[in-house]
Order: C-alpha cells, then sequence, then structure tokens
C-alpha cells in the first residue's frame, strides 16, 4: 500500500512540526493538520506560527499550500485520507479513578470515534500521541465497533520523540522512528507502508520495528529514563553545594564513561515540560494497576526528587535574602520551560514564581519568548491570587529592565542570551548586596563572584 494522502488530528507542537516535515520531504504525498482550534490553525496559516521552535518556519514556508494544509474540517481530512495519525493531548487525569496519575484518553477515544463515522474503505490509523502500552486495543475495539460502512483499519504505534527547542533537527535526524504493529500480514503491510515514508529521508537502518506493545510502552520507558538522569543530577547538585564539588566537573567525569554518555546531565532548577512528568505518572500507574508497586514506587521518586529540587531553590532564595522577600523586587531571568520554546507547561519558573509572590516578592520577569498572558494565566493555573498577579509582576523587555533596582536576580530557563549579560552594568543597576540565584548554571559562579555579586549557582559548592 503506498501512500497519497496523510492527515494528523492535532496541530500542536508534535502534529504542526512532524506533519511540516513529513510534507516537506514527500512532496507527493498530500499532508493535511486538522484541529477544532481555530485560533490555531489560522495561526499555522499565518506569518507567525502557534509556536516558535527554531527552523519550523523555513520548512512550513517550503510546503504550506503546496502539500501541506491546516484545516478546522476534521471530518472532510479524515475522509480524505490513507493514513491517519493521531496526535491530540494526553494529559494526566485530573478526576475520577487515576486522578492524577494516569493518562486521559478522553481526546483519544473521540478522535477514534469521530474516524469510525467518517472513514470508508481501508485506513492506517498511527498513534502518535503518547499514551499507556494496551491503548491501541481500545482504539482497534472503538472503531471496529463504530463503522457502519465496512470500513477496515491497521492501528499503529509511532510515538515520537522530539524535544522541543530541537524539533526540527529532531525531525530531520532522529537516532530512531519507531514503528509498532499487529503481527499479521496486515499488519506488516501498514507497518511497512509508514516505515516508506520516513525512509524517504530516514536510513533504513534507524527505523525500528516492534510489536504494538513494545513500542507504546517504549515511549514511557525512554522519558522515564531520561527524566531519571536529571533527577540523578540534580540530587548530586545537593550534594556538591554541600561538599565544595562542581556539578558540571562531576557531570563531566561520570560522563566520559562510556557506557553512562556526556548527555542529559545538566543539574538545573528541576525538569519542567508537558512530558516527563505526566508520562513518568502514567507509568507508575500503571505498574500499580498491573500490581508491581515497588516498580511504581522506584520511579514515583524522580517526580518527589523533581519536586523537591524546585522547593529548595526557592527556600534558598528566601533564607539568604535574610529570611523575607516580602516587598522585595526580584528580577526573574526566563520562564519557559527550557531554551528556544515558548512553551511554558510545566515549567519550574512556574513553581518558583508562585512560591515567591506567595511570600510577597515583587517579581520584574524578563523570558525572550513568553507572552505576559501566558505567564498570567500560568500563574493563575497554580492558584496565585489575581490580584497578587496584578499588583505584584511586572514584565520587563530585557535583563537590564528586571534588574533595575532589584535586591536579587533568579535565572529560570537557560536561554543563551543570559550567557553574555554585562555583567558590571547589572551589578550597577542592583541594590547591594547584589544577590544571583542561578537556577540553570549559565552564569560561571567565579566570575560573578569576581563582579561583586553574591551567587549561588546550582550545584556548585562554596
Ligand atoms: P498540544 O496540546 O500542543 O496539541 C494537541 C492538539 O490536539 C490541540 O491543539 C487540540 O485542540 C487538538 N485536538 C484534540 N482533540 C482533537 C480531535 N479530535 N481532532 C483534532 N484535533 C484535536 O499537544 P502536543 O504537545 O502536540 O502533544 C501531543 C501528544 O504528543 C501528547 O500525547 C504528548 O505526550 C506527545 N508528545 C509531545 C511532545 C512535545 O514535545 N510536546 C513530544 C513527544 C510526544
Ligand atoms: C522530552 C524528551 O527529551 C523528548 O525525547 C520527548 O519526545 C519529549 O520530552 C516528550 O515526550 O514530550 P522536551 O520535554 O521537549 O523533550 O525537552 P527536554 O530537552 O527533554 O527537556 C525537558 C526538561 O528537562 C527541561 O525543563 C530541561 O531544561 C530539563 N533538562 C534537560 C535538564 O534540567 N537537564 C538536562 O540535562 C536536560
Amino acid at each position: 500500500m503506498s501512500i497519497k494522502s496523510i492527515c494528523c488530528l492535532g496541530a500542536g507542537y508534535v502534529g504542526g512540526p512532524t506533519m511540516a516535515m513529513i510534507a516537506a520531504k514527500c512532496p507527493d504525498i498530500q499532508v493535511t493538520v486538522a484541529d477544532m482550534n481555530e485560533k490555531r490553525i489560522a495561526a499555522w496559516n499565518s506569518d507567525t506560527l502557534p509556536i516558535y521552535e527554531p527552523g519550523l518556519d523555513a520548512v512550513v514556508a517550503s510546503a504550506r499550500g503546496r502539500n501541506l494544509h491546516f484545516t478546522t474540517d476534521i471530518r472532510g481530512s479524515i475522509a480524505a485520507a490513507d493514513l491517519i495519525f493521531v496526535s491530540v493531548g494526553t494529559p494526566t487525569k485530573s478526576y475520577g479513578i487515576g486522578a492524577g496519575r494516569a493518562a486521559d484518553l478522553r481526546y483519544i477515544e473521540s478522535a477514534a470515534r469521530l474516524i469510525a463515522e467518517v472513514s470508508q474503505g481501508h485506513k492506517i490509523i498511527v498513534e502518535k500521541s503518547t499514551i499507556p502500552v494496551k491503548t491501541a486495543t481500545a482504539i482497534t475495539s472503538i472503531l471496529a465497533a463504530n463503522s457502519t460502512t465496512g470500513a477496515t483499519f491497521q492501528v499503529l504505534s509511532n510515538p515520537e520523540f522530539l524535544a522541543e527547542g530541537t524539533a526540527m533537527e529532531d525531525l530531520m535526524c532522529p537516532d530512531r522512528v519507531l514503528i509498532g504493529g499487529e503481527t499479521t500480514p496486515e499488519g506488516n503491510a501498514a507497518v511497512e507502508a509508514l516505515a516508506a515514508v520516513y525512509a524517504r529521508w530516514i536510513p533504513r537502518e534507524r527505523i525500528l520495528t516492534t510489536n504494538l506493545w513494545s513500542s507504546e510502552l517504549s515511549k514511557l520507558v525512554a522519558n522515564a529514563f531520561l527524566a531519571q538522569r536529571i533527577s540523578s543530577i540534580n540530587s548530586i547538585s545537593a550534594l556538591c553545594e554541600a561538599t565544595g564539588a562542581d556539578v558540571d566537573e562531576v557531570a563531566r567525569a561520570v560522563g566520559m564513561d562510556s557506557r553512562i554518555g556526556p548527555k542529559f546531565l545538566k543539574a538545573s532548577l528541576g525538569f519542567g515540560g508537558s512530558c516527563f512528568q505526566k508520562d513518568i505518572l502514567n507509568l507508575v500507574y500503571l505498574c500499580d494497576s498491573f500490581n508491581l508497586p515497588h516498580v511504581a514506587e522506584y520511579w514515583r521518586q524522580v517526580i518527589h526528587l523533581n519536586d523537591w529540587q524546585k522547593s529548595r531553590f526557592v527556600e534558598k532564595i528566601v533564607r539568604t535574602l535574610y529570611n523575607t522577600v516580602n516587598g522585595k523586587r526580584i528580577g526573574v531571568l526566563g520562564f519557559a520551560f527550557k531554551k528556544d520554546t515558548n512553551d511554558t507547561r510545566e515549567s519550574p519558573a512556574i513553581h518558583v514564581c508562585r512560591d515567591l509572590l506567595l511570600e510577597r516578592a515583587h517579581l520584574a520577569i524578563y523570558d525572550p519568548r513568553v507572552s505576559r498572558e501566558t505567564i498570567q494565566q500560568d500563574l493563575l493555573d497554580v492558584g496565585v491570587p489575581a490580584d497578587l498577579i496584578a499588583s505584584n509582576i511586572e514584565f520587563s523587555p530585557d535583563p537590564y529592565t528586571a534588574a533595575t533596582g532589584a535586591h536579587a536576580l533568579a535565572t529560570l530557563t537557560e536561554w543563551d542570551e543570559f550567557r553574555t549579560l554585562d555583567l558590571p552594568r547589572l551589578h550597577d543597576l542592583m541594590l547591594k548586596p547584589a544577590f544571583i540565584f542561578d537556577g540553570r548554571a549559565v552564569l560561571a559562579s567565579d566570575l560573578l563572584k569576581a563582579h561583586g555579586f553574591d551567587a549561588f549557582v546550582i550545584g556548585k559548592g562554596a
């Protein structure tokens, strides 16, 4: 079966960039991204895309209007497609059974029901969203029970491993593409059809095929392992601070062991992003459901450590500022969950800013990509009263304005521009002692001290 027309349900951080790359690499395949969010689709069709991702604008521009389309006509797009990616959100459930742990699969289910209702002939359905293992069974049964036209379906798992900020590089040159399918002749044919799409630009040896359950589970496990590395190095950051060791030096020494490897060993004030926490919670819930409490507890600890890392950073700030930040101006540098994205989902900055506001600090926040509306909404969502947000936050156009008259600065995102800040200028603008709390270790602590700052850099001993 050769694919001529692809549709993707969900025009988010995964659906948009992934489909743009497929369209750019496969000019003979029509690729339509469909979403009910009219504002988001309008932005995808405009010059200001709804997400910031280096290199994305050029890839979209190369294919949009030719074979890449963004639409709210979900039914029409499903009807026209040979292959349908489901790339809708799978957030942590906030209600009922499994609240706070299980994945909320309502968007997946409603997408499956709509596909069943609209489809005719044979279609390949691809789980692109991150889902609990065995979701393909649920999708298959919904499709079979709800099709009235005799349509047939093959469900594949094809999890996405891109990271925000490097999404286009990751899509262009992935470590691997994983495709799971039923081990039947029909399943193998569907796997081969999808593999042939990726093979247009990805070497065959990097296209890995497995059974459905291995593919679904591998995605959760990959994120759990990545997050575990961060919690591991963050746990060591606290020990470095206590002993006088330097966490970057330790990470380098440890990471040069080829069995360990150097990546993902950067200490921080905790990991954020929409997926690590939700996917580990999902894994923990699965383990509990399969009566594996020891396994569940092991992974739960990765999140506990991450929560502790965020709160100990705030405690460090409050304790250092003579046990009160009430009425004090603190310049906040960065709000996104990592550099090179405008995404703030689960950003550690949200937790730090919430706790500082509840201590009655005045925050002057600067982020090069995150809008003030997003910041306000994020803080409302975590329970900061609206009047406190209105009275105690100002939005600064640059780091120097944020620093003016500030008791302290806190670096919460590792934007490259913070590495080259004019330290003497910052020091002049601030109240004295001029405190800096660098939660991303972007600034060299000896340099900060040489310029007269009272500096705390995560993972750097005194
Ligand atoms: P997102 O919230 O940015 O986008 C999801 C979109 O799906 C929304 O715009 C929503 O309106 C739309 N949607 C919901 N139901 C729909 C339906 N029935 N038809 C059409 N559109 C529908 O989410 P995201 O960040 O793109 O993540 C999507 C999935 O990919 C999640 O399961 C996530 O875990 C996974 N994932 C995300 C990343 C990442 O970097 N963000 C990376 C890998 C995997
Ligand atoms: C992560 C994974 O890296 C992707 O492979 C996966 O596809 C994606 O989740 C997903 O499933 O959503 P992402 O969250 O976009 O990607 O970004 P990462 O680079 O993994 O960073 C996550 C968080 O960890 C950020 O807050 C980052 O600052 C932090 N981090 C990362 C560290 O604190 N230290 C590190 O060494 C690396």
